[in-house]
């Protein structure tokens, strides 16, 4: 485990150790020379800003690099201008890639009167060859720059641009590697991500995640195992289970699992109160899983299940494996199954062809389903993927006129799944003080809607039994209950 090396006690003359991790922490080490100097010279250890642009997963890698500089000595602040900022970024819709040109603008400016500063950029967009043909043509003010494969070469890489001129660059078409055991510094004590598996193998038509990310690749059962029992010594009661799509985890391992069995292991670790996962593509969710969910008594009754599209013409097109009909079919053994269950969804809004009568069967499933929430996107052309050489692109004032009408949908459903919770006593995960009013706390409950109520600070990490008064449509406010 990381947590029982010491760095001090590598040998950082000696050459660099082929196999990983100990070459990443031979580096750490040496990264670690660096800091020192620099406390030397400034009589302060240097800071160091992470920005995550991403999902949940680029979240969970952000942590990972957040670990690695406060190992090697870097003291981590909230602003950008620090000695060292990494933007983690995505490149899943076109703004997501706009955000970070803009930004880096602004750093820019800030680097040309702190000249010493280092500009780091990696994450999903910097897989994209044309991102890194720009940034070499007028971005030379970045030091480094690496993609989502060699992630774990974070502390080498670093080390790099120590000792290298110009801009470090180091982008891997893909990967079959997985290496375990380097620093991850959390951002909450009591809950946590935990990667299940990377990449993803669906090539949904309109999706440059596969691209970006590479070929799906589950991590051993063993391993995620002993990383939660580890998370659970730590103080976590909540994990939150990660991968493109959990419902495929394990089928490529040497010994074949599924994710049902992962589940069920996990259930048996002590002290873990909460398990969540994301995100579950329709066409692969087993009966064997819901038969878990239903019985387990710490599966959240919360499951995300992207709809992409009410439409089968479209979903066809969209390369997703199931139609309209087999999607209700699956909700409906869902809610049978499991009670009570919150259902969410991911929806866009104007794929290639997208006719009023399409949009119609989207609105149509979205009554049906009467989902607690629901993120909505506007479809957006990703360079390299199927649906980007279309012809029949919907235009942006239809687009926009429909995804209004379902965002009003989508609203009146969740209210409607909100209020009928008013009243009821139940769990709830204490995560933090609220922002605005520092005499109430915030958390969640089990199928992830949010409650703020009166209690204090030492509340946080704690699962407590809230009474929810009064339903403000997406959140509650609610008192103690005894
Ligand atoms: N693996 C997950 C989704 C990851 S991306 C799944 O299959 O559900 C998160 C969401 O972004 C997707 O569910 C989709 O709704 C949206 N999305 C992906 N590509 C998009 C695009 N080109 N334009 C608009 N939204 C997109
Ligand atoms: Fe993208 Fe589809 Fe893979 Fe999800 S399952 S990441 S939407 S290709
Ligand atoms: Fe974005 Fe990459 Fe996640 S493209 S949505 S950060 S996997």
């Amino acid at each position: 485990m990381y947590n029982e090396i010491d760095l001090k006690q590598i040998n950082i003359n000696a050459s660099p150790p082929a196999e990983e991790p100990q070459r990443q922490y031979y580096f750490m080490a040496k990264c670690c020379q660096y800091t020192k100097q620099f406390f030397t010279g400034h009589g302060r250890f240097p800071t160091a800003h992470v920005q995550n642009y991403g999902c949940q997963m680029n979240a969970r890698d952000s942590e990972k690099l957040t670990g690695i500089l406060e190992a090697v000595g870097y003291e981590i602040v909230d602003s950008e201008e620090a000695d060292f900022v990494i933007y983690n970024t995505c490149t899943v819709r076109e703004n997501a890639n706009n955000k970070v040109w803009g930004r880096l603008g602004y750093l820019n400016t800030y680097k040309k009167k702190h000249p010493h500063m280092k500009i780091a950029l990696c994450g999903c967009m910097m897989q994209e060859a044309e991102v890194l043909e720009k940034l070499k043509k007028s971005y030379r003010f970045v030091d480094l720059v690496f993609g989502t494969h060699n992630i774990y070469k974070f502390a080498e890489l670093l080390h790099a641009t120590f000792v290298q001129e110009g801009m470090v660059i180091d982008i891997w078409k893909d990967t079959d590697k997985i290496v375990e055991d380097l620093p991850v510094e959390r951002k909450y004590k009591f809950k946590s991500g935990v990667n299940i598996m990377f990449g993803c193998n669906n090539f949904c038509s309109y999706c440059i995640v596969p691209y970006v990310r590479g070929r799906e690749r589950s991590r051993k059962p063993q391993d995620i195992l002993r990383e939660i029992e580890q998370l659970a010594a730590d103080g976590v009661v909540e994990i939150m289970l990660l991968g493109q799509n959990v419902n495929s985890y394990g089928k490529n391992l040497d010994v074949p699992v599924t994710f049902a069995q992962l589940l069920s292991d996990i259930e048996k670790i002590e002290g873990i109160e909460r398990i969540r996962f994301m995100t579950s593509h329709p066409k692969d969710l087993s009966d064997e899983l819901i038969a878990v969910m239903a019985k387990s008594s710490k599966i959240c009754h919360h499951l995300h299940l992207p709809l992409q599209s009410g439409s089968s013409r479209i979903l066809k097109e969209m390369n997703r494996h199931y139609d309209k009909e087999q999607y209700l079919a699956l909700v409906e053994r869902i809610r049978s199954a499991v009670p009570g269950i919150a259902l969410t969804t991911d929806i866009i809004v104007g794929f290639p062809g997208e006719t009023e009568e399409d949009f119609l069967e989207t609105l149509d499933v979205v009554r049906r389903v009467g989902y607690e929430s629901a993120f909505t996107f506007i479809y957006s052309k990703r360079t390299g993927t199927p649906a980007a050489t279309k012809s029949d692109q919907v235009p942006e004032n239809v687009v926009k006129e429909r995804f209004d009408r379902l965002l009003k949908e989508v609203q009146q459903h969740a209210t409607m799944r909100a209020n009928a919770l008013t009243g009821s006593v139940d769990e709830v995960l204490v995560e933090e003080v609220n922002e605005q009013d520092d005499t109430l706390v915030s958390g969640r409950l089990g199928n992830n809607f949010i409650v703020h109520f009166p209690g204090s600070r030492d509340l946080i990490g704690k699962i407590v039994k809230v009474k929810l008064n009064e339903c403000k449509g997406f959140y509650f406010y609610g008192e103690l209950a005894q």
